[in-house]
């Protein structure tokens, strides 16, 4: 099924829009698949359009009640439906989230990360500590040390992105309890985007929600989850908050105010449809996509100037290309790749590239026999 190879040209894909002078070039950059949604989801979707009136919609208790099983079911993480927040994207939700600083307070993440981890207090025009990411016996992780010693006395809220984007840790009980620990400490807020939580490839790690830890941390956390990256509907914009503290979850909804004002319809449609019925899409998207994986690990073993430390999530490769001594980006762009350069995620991404592999077989071994072929020439 999915080593269908679809063409997205005339839909307007911003994969495809954003290097349209690259023509030849294969895009392997943004964060969605280019693979179909699971076929729930698209009758699901057929059917509300077919309906053909599109007037403002509400949350419905189904919606929640399908995302509530669903967490259960992948995480085994007891959440309640008065703890849902509906928003227009996980991206808005960490503005959001910034929003909820006073004036004179900052935040701290780590770095290389997700861009908006960095953009996103900066719009709010409140300060952000990032903290270097640290290789870790074969895996992306943090100093814990190092991360307590950046907290500034101004500091009130920790942005973490769990499973991590980019490098595809999973952290583990003991990372998250650490993380849990220094909030506690320094009366942090935490607010966790766990939207790759569902793309867990390795076999060995588990997702945790940092809130499901104990109902100490679940008081002081704002967990940021989405269908939109497990069932590839990233383009619907469906995404929310769960926050179990009453008085945190107002304190979001007022930062939210009419930025945020209502939600997609066809987002929800979408979500409903994929948390009820998606399950044995997702199974095997994550047996494809770790094939697709098993593919890429051989390239780098054969070419030893790059790295690819321990991927435990995320369809997303982290590819240190410092060894090439070269602007990696670029070289691959000239031999047909578009890939995501590091420099974009900050500090400690100059010199990495990020290869999305969520990609038809066939085309990934076109990618890899690309990337060799500039490499070597
Ligand atoms: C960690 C992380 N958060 C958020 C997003 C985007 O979320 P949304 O499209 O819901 O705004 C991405 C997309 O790649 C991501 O990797």
């Amino acid at each position: 099924m999915f080593d269908e190879i679809i063409d997205r040209d005339g839909t307007h894909a911003l994969k495809l829009e954003r290097y349209k002078d690259y023509k030849e070039a294969i895009p392997a950059w943004v964060a969605d698949m280019d693979f179909k949604s699971p076929q729930c989801v698209i009758d699901a979707l057929k059917k509300r359009i077919e309906h053909g009136v599109f007037g403002y919609t509400a949350v419905n208790d189904k919606l929640i009640e399908s995302a509530v099983n669903f967490i259960r079911q992948e995480h085994g993480w007891d959440t309640k439906k008065e703890w849902f927040v509906f928003t227009s994207g996980v991206v808005a939700s960490l503005n959001i989230a910034c929003g909820m600083l006073k004036e004179n307070e900052s935040a701290v993440t780590t770095t290389p990360i997700y861009p908006y981890f960095l953009s996103a207090p900066l719009n709010m025009n409140r300060e952000v500590t990032a903290v270097r990411m640290r290789e870790i016996e074969n895996r992306w992780s943090v100093d814990f040390d190092e991360f307590e010693r950046s907290i500034k006395p101004n500091c009130r809220l920790i942005l973490l992105c769990n499973p991590y984007n980019p490098g595809g840790t999973v952290f583990t009980k003991e990372e998250l309890l650490k993380i849990a620990q220094i909030a506690l400490k320094y009366d942090l807020l935490i607010c966790s985007d766990e939207i790759h939580a569902d793309l867990v490839l390795s076999k060995i790690a588990k997702h945790i929600p940092i809130a499901s830890l104990s109902s100490e941390i679940a008081d002081r956390t704002i967990t940021l989850m989405s269908p939109s990256k497990t069932f590839n509907i990233a383009g619907l914009q469906s995404s929310f908050a769960v926050i179990s503290n009453e008085k945190l979850k107002a304190a979001f909804e007022k930062s939210m105010g009419h930025i945020n004002g209502g939600v997609n319809l066809l987002a929800l449609t979408a979500a409903q449809a994929a948390y009820e019925g998606g399950g044995v899409w997702l199974k095997e998207v994550k047996k494809y996509l770790r094939e697709n994986l098993k593919l890429i690990q051989e390239f780098i073993q054969n070419n030893p100037k790059l790295k690819l430390l321990k991927l435990e999530a995320t369809y997303l490769a982290w590819i240190d290309c410092r060894a090439l001594g070269t602007d990696a980006w670029k070289l691959f762009i000239k031999g047909g790749v578009i890939l995501n350069d590091g420099k974009s995620f900050g500090e400690g991404g100059e010199g990495f590239v990020r290869l999305n592999f969520a990609m038809p077989r066939a085309v990934l071994k076109e990618v890899l026999a690309r990337m060799e072929h500039a490499i070597r020439i």
